[in-house]
């Protein structure tokens, strides 16, 4: 293993506990001690958790030994190159490990963001150099992308694959591309999610919990940036962006800015969030939702499409006492517009003739305790009708994230121009729904991959969300892609596998 960093420490961990012994290479002293205190205090950690047993950690320690120098790789199958990303690094490591390990020893490299093929035309061996990239946290994401170049010699990915499943992990073999599946999905995701923060979208609590309780991720975007790092956030965009050159790829400049700055999320302490521990205000992805602490209000006027969730909504809101009237003129505290995803509320609030009352709501899901509420907010809702519809939403058990009323609300901005990119990658022949649904399941921990969540919500609803934003705002991430369009009007989920003919 070559450099113990966050990841480096991880995957010496996921080695050793599958039995296998690492030989430990840092540049100097200090950064080995470094290294070696992430891996005993995850070790701990599972201790402590009640995973490992004392002994075990001691067994699973004494499998990693740290060495004075890359003298000791002479004798290894595998080394694993998991230091900064800057290509003159990785070329000397590669020239070294070239002069030191055995001919029939595997070169891997865990690269995020540099090319494979670069790296391997560098060595004296490029038929055996592979990438192997993990996800952090390496002990507990199960994917490892087995990247191959045109370089790469018979046999090598087979056994990298092979030697993935030992690790108790799921490979997934493909072509060196920038970004490879999970990172080229990920990343225009999480950039986009920080554009929405910085342009004054949404803000940075309801961006997360849009993609937590919305659409069901382990973490919100923002959160998810502060964990990768937003250094390695931005080199992996400038890369993508190098490589495919479309708008969608070019970093936000808030990313470039917090990264210049040393906020670099967790590992400094500080980058979207605070994670001193004095600032635990600040902290408001910890915290429940703050801003419903408005009193609910007592009678609404109820505005909607004549529909299930009108009905449920009116229903819902007398079971909590509220008085609902479907009368605009009636005196009420607020006017609730049943909001539908792709129409805007603002034609319906003008129509109802108190459109500083009123706002919108609009579920992600059914109308139960938990479901994401996006208070739609259109250009003259008041300040105190925002505030009323937001308790209103906490008072129902849903769980409120203001939107501006724009195509997509917020939800929507963030997962439909995600979804259509998995649809291109697929489209481009770079792999396939299968295969990147297990990527995005297995490397960041996604309850469904965006295949299956384009078939859930139907091929033709996704369709439908990406046409109202493109022809809002005309971003080509927007565009939806023919194969998405194929399959909406041919009725066919993703799942149903490659047609015939294809
Ligand atoms: N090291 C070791 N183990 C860790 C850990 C870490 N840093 N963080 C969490 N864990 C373990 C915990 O010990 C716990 O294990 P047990 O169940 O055995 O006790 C388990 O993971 C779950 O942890 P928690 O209960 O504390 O937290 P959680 O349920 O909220 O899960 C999470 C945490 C696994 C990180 C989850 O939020 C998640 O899946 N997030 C998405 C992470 C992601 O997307 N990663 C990929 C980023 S992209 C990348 O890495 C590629 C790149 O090139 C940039």
């Amino acid at each position: 293993m070559i450099g113990l960093g966050t990841m480096g420490a991880g995957i010496a961990e996921v080695f050793a506990r599958a039995g296998i012994g690492v030989v430990a290479i840092e540049a100097d002293a200090a950064a080995m001690s470094r290294g070696v205190g992430i891996l005993d205090a995850s070790l701990s950690r599972a201790v402590t958790r009640g995973r490992l047993t004392a002994a075990q950690q001691a067994e699973i320690r004494s499998r990693i030994r740290p060495a004075a120098g890359f003298g000791e790789a002479a004798a290894v199958d595998l080394a694993i190159e998991v230091v900064p990303e800057r290509m003159a690094i990785k070329r000397e490591i590669f020239a070294e490990l070239d002069r030191v390990c055995s001919p029939d020893a595997i070169l891997a490299t865990n690269t995020s963001s540099l090319s494979v093929t670069a790296i391997a035309a560098a060595s004296k061996h490029p038929g055996r150099v592979i990438g192997m990239h993990f996800f952090n946290p390496a002990p507990v994401m199960r994917l490892v992308e087995v990247v191959s170049t045109v370089l790469t010699t018979d046999g090598v990915t087979a056994a990298a694959s092979d030697l993935a499943r030992r690790l108790g992990k799921t490979p997934v073999e493909i072509g060196d591309r920038a970004g490879f599946i999970a990172n080229a999905l990920l990343l225009p995701y999480l950039n986009h999610a920080l554009h929405l923060m910085a342009t004054g979208y949404a803000s940075r609590a309801d961006i997360d919990l849009a993609a937590t309780a919305g659409i069901g991720l382990p973490m919100g975007p923002l959160a998810l940036l502060d964990l990768i790092g937003l250094d390695t956030a931005l080199s992996i965009m400038d890369v993508l962006h190098g490589e495919f050159g479309l708008p969608r790829y070019m970093p936000t400049p808030l990313l470039r800015r917090l990264s210049d700055a040393g906020r670099t999320g967790r590992k400094a302490g500080r980058g979207i969030y605070d994670y001193a521990e004095s600032s635990g205000s600040d902290n408001d992805h910890q915290g429940g939702n703050s801003r419903a602490s408005a009193a609910a209000p007592k009678a609404v006027t109820l505005i909607g499409a004549g529909d299930d969730v009108e009905a449920e909504l009116a229903s819902a809101m007398a079971t909590a006492g509220i008085n609902v009237t479907r009368n605009a003129a009636h005196p009420t505290d607020l006017v609730l517009i049943a909001a539908e995803a792709g129409r805007p509320v603002l034609p319906a609030s003008l129509a109802a003739g108190r459109p500083q009352q009123s706002v919108g709501l609009h579920l992600v899901g059914k109308l139960a305790a938990g479901t994401l509420a996006e208070v739609v907010q259109t250009s003259l809702s008041s300040a105190d009708a925002i505030a009323a519809g937001t308790a209103l939403a906490a008072k129902l058990g849903l769980v409120p994230v203001r939107a501006p009323d724009r195509p997509g609300f917020l939800a929507g901005q963030l997962l439909y121009a995600h979804l259509a990119d998995a649809v291109r990658m697929c489209q481009e022949g770079y792999s396939n729904p299968t295969e990147i649904d297990t990527a995005m399941k297995l490397g960041c921990g996604y309850p469904r991959g965006p295949f299956e969540l384009i078939d859930a919500a139907g091929a033709a609803t996704v369709l439908t969300g990406l046409e109202a934003m493109h022809e809002a705002y005309g971003y080509p991430e927007f565009a939806p892609p023919p194969l998405l369009a194929e399959h909406a009007a041919a009725g066919i989920p993703f799942s149903a596998g490659p047609r015939p003919g294809r």
